[in-house]
C-alpha cells in the first residue's frame, strides 16, 4: 500500500494529510505558528516555528494512520507564496522571514521598476508587475535596509522550500511558487537572468527550480528519524499554496475557476497558453500543472478579516457544545438581510493587492448606524472580502477568459451562507468538491504523482476531485449585489487619497 503526504505551511497554521492511492484523505493534523507585526503593516514568521508545526502534524498524522514508514512513499510541500528566508553560507537563519502580506516595500517596488526600464520592459521579462508582497521587492528593501545582513545572505528559499532544505538537504523550488518572486522567467519557467542582472542580484542565491510533479530528493537520515519515516520517501517539487489549492479542487483545464477563502482570498483560473493580462491586473504565473500557467486576482485579507474580527472584537464569545465561534456568528449573518441594510466593508487590512496594488489602503466599515447589530458587522464583513473577489471576477470576464464552473474552497466552501454569497456577488453557480483539504491536498496529489501512483496530475485530479454540491445564484440577491458593487468600488475609489494621507501619518 502506498500512502503520499501533503504539507501546507499556511500563514496561521501547517496542516498534513496522508492519502492513499485513490486520494482518500486516511489521517490529517494541524498545527498553528505564531505570526509577528513588529510595526504596522509589516508581517513576519520564524521558520523554525514552520518546522516544529511540520514535525508535529507529521507525527501525529503518521501515528493516527497507524502506517508503517515503508508505506509512506512520497512528500507535497505546499505553503504560503512570496514570503523570504534569507539563510547565510552555513544556511543559519539571517532574519525572520517577511511575508506575503507585508507592505514594507514600496520604495522597493520602485527601484525595481527603474531599474528594469519600466514597468512595461519589467513584465515584458517576468509577465507581472512590481507589488509590494512579491519576493524580489523584500530582497532588495533588506539590501537597503539590513546592508550587513544583505553581504551575508547566500540563499534565499520560500517558506515551502525551507522546510524542504531542512527535509532533505536540497535548494530546490517549483515553478508556480518561483513564479511569486518576480525573478522568473513564467514563459520559459526558468529564472530570468535577465531581471537578476538588471537588479543586480547573484542567481546563485536561488534554489534549482523543477515542475511542481517532479522529485527533487529524497528524507535525509535525520529528518526521516524526527518525523518517523524511511529515507527512501521522496520530496516532490510541490507548489505554492494558491497553484496547490486549485490541483486540489481539480483546476487543472480551462473554464474552471478556484474561489478559495483563506487568511487571503484568491481567484485562479487554470490557462493552457502563456497569455498574461496586457494591463496586468491579474497576476500570471505557472501552474501546477506541467507547461501550463495560470492567472489569479488575490485579496489580501479574505478569511483573515473574519479571524480579525473573532480575535479582537469577539474574544469573550466562546464555542458551545459542537457550534464554533465562527459557525455561531455565521447564524447571526444569515439573519440579516443581503447588502447588510447599507453597511459596507472594505476589506483592505493589510493593504490589497487585486486590483488595486495599493500597500497603504485600510480596511473600513461605512454607513453604520445605531440599528447595525454584530450579525450587520459580521455580514458586511463577508459581503465585503466577497465583493473585493469579484473585482477580480471582472477582470476574468474583461479579459474574456472562459468561466463554465467556479469551485470553493477554504472557508467559504465550509458556510453555506458563504456559499451563496459568492453564486450571488459573482453571479455564477458555484461547486463544492468531495474534499476540505485544498492546498494539502493538491500536493499528497503531487506527491503521488511524482511516485509513479498516476501518469500525471491531470490524471490524478481526474481519478479523485469530484464537485459534489453546485449552489446557484439567487436573481433578487444577484439585483440587490449588482445595484451595490459600484458602490463598494467608489469608496475606494473617495477613499484612495485618504488612506495615503493615513499611511503618512506614521
Ligand atoms: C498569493 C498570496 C497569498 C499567500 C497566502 O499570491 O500572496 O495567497 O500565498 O498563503
Amino acid at each position: 500500500m502506498g500512502l503520499y503526504v501533503g504539507i501546507d505551511i499556511g500563514t496561521s497554521g501547517t496542516k498534513t494529510i496522508l492519502i492513499d492511492g485513490q486520494g482518500k484523505v486516511v489521517a490529517e493534523a494541524t498545527a498553528g505558528h505564531p505570526i509577528s507585526h513588529p510595526k504596522p503593516m509589516w508581517s513576519e514568521q520564524n521558520p523554525d516555528d514552520w518546522w516544529r508545526a511540520v514535525v508535529q502534524t507529521v507525527q501525529q498524522a503518521v501515528k493516527k494512520s497507524r502506517a508503517k514508514s515503508a508505506d509512506i512513499k512520497a512528500i507535497g510541500l505546499s505553503g504560503q507564496m512570496h514570503g523570504a528566508v534569507l539563510l547565510d553560507k552555513n544556511q543559519k537563519l539571517l532574519r525572520p522571514a517577511i511575508l506575503w502580506n507585508d507592505q514594507r516595500t514600496a520604495a522597493e517596488c520602485k527601484q525595481i521598476e527603474v531599474l528594469s526600464g519600466g514597468k512595461k520592459k519589467l513584465v515584458s521579462m517576468v509577465a507581472n508587475p512590481a507589488l509590494t508582497g512579491f519576493t524580489a521587492p523584500k530582497i532588495l528593501w533588506v539590501r537597503n535596509n539590513e546592508p550587513r545582513k544583505f553581504e551575508k545572505m547566500a540563499h534565499v528559499l520560500l517558506p515551502k522550500d525551507e522546510i524542504r532544505r531542512r527535509l532533505t538537504g536540497d535548494f530546490a523550488t517549483d515553478v508556480s511558487d518561483a513564479s511569486g518572486t518576480l525573478l522568473l522567467d513564467i514563459k520559459t519557467r526558468i529564472w530570468s537572468k535577465k531581471l537578476l542582472g538588471l537588479l543586480d542580484l547573484d542567481p546563485g542565491l536561488f534554489p534549482k527550480c523543477y515542475e511542481s510533479e517532479d522529485v527533487t530528493g529524497r528524507l535525509t537520515r535525520a529528518a526521516a528519524t524526527e518525523l518517523g519515516l524511511s529515507t527512501d520517501c521522496l520530496v516532490v517539487g510541490g507548489a505554492g499554496d494558491c497553484a496547490a489549492g486549485a490541483i486540489g479542487t481539480g483546476v487543472v483545464e480551462s473554464g474552471i475557476v478556484n474561489s478559495s477563502i483563506g487568511t487571503s482570498s484568491v481567484v485562479f483560473v487554470h490557462c493552457d497558453e502563456f497569455r498574461p493580462d496586457p494591463n496586468a491586473r491579474l497576476h500570471t504565473f505557472c501552474h501546477a500543472v506541467r507547461n501550463k500557467w495560470h492567472q489569479m486576482g488575490v485579496t489580501l485579507t479574505g478569511g483573515g478579516a473574519m479571524e480579525w474580527f473573532r480575535n479582537e472584537l469577539c474574544g469573550d464569545k466562546k464555542a458551545s457544545g459542537k457550534r464554533s465561534v465562527y459557525q455561531m456568528l455565521d447564524e447571526e449573518a444569515a439573519a440579516v438581510p443581503a447588502g447588510s441594510e447599507g453597511l459596507f466593508f472594505l476589506p483592505y487590512l493589510a493593504g490589497e493587492r487585486t486590483p488595486h496594488a495599493d500597500p497603504n489602503a485600510r480596511g473600513c466599515m461605512v454607513g453604520l448606524t445605531l440599528s447595525h447589530k454584530r450579525g450587520h458587522i459580521v455580514r458586511s464583513i463577508m459581503e465585503g472580502v466577497t465583493m473585493a473577489m469579484r473585482d477580480s471576477v471582472e477582470i476574468m470576464r474583461d479579459l474574456k477568459i472562459p468561466v463554465q464552473q467556479v469551485r470553493a474552497t477554504g472557508g467559504g466552501a465550509a458556510s453555506r451562507l458563504w456559499m451563496q454569497m459568492q453564486a450571488d456577488i459573482f453571479d455564477s453557480p458555484i461547486s463544492t468538491i468531495n474534499s476540505s483539504q485544498g492546498a494539502a491536498l493538491g500536493v499528497a496529489l503531487l506527491a503521488a504523482t511524482g511516485a509513479g501512483e498516476f501518469k500525471n496530475v491531470v490524471e490524478a485530479c481526474k481519478a479523485t476531485v469530484k464537485t459534489v454540491e453546485t449552489v446557484r445564484p439567487n436573481k433578487a440577491a444577484v439585483q440587490n449585489y449588482n445595484a451595490r458593487f459600484p458602490l463598494f468600488q467608489q469608496l475606494y475609489k473617495s477613499l484612495k487619497q485618504d488612506f495615503q494621507s493615513i499611511a503618512a501619518l506614521r
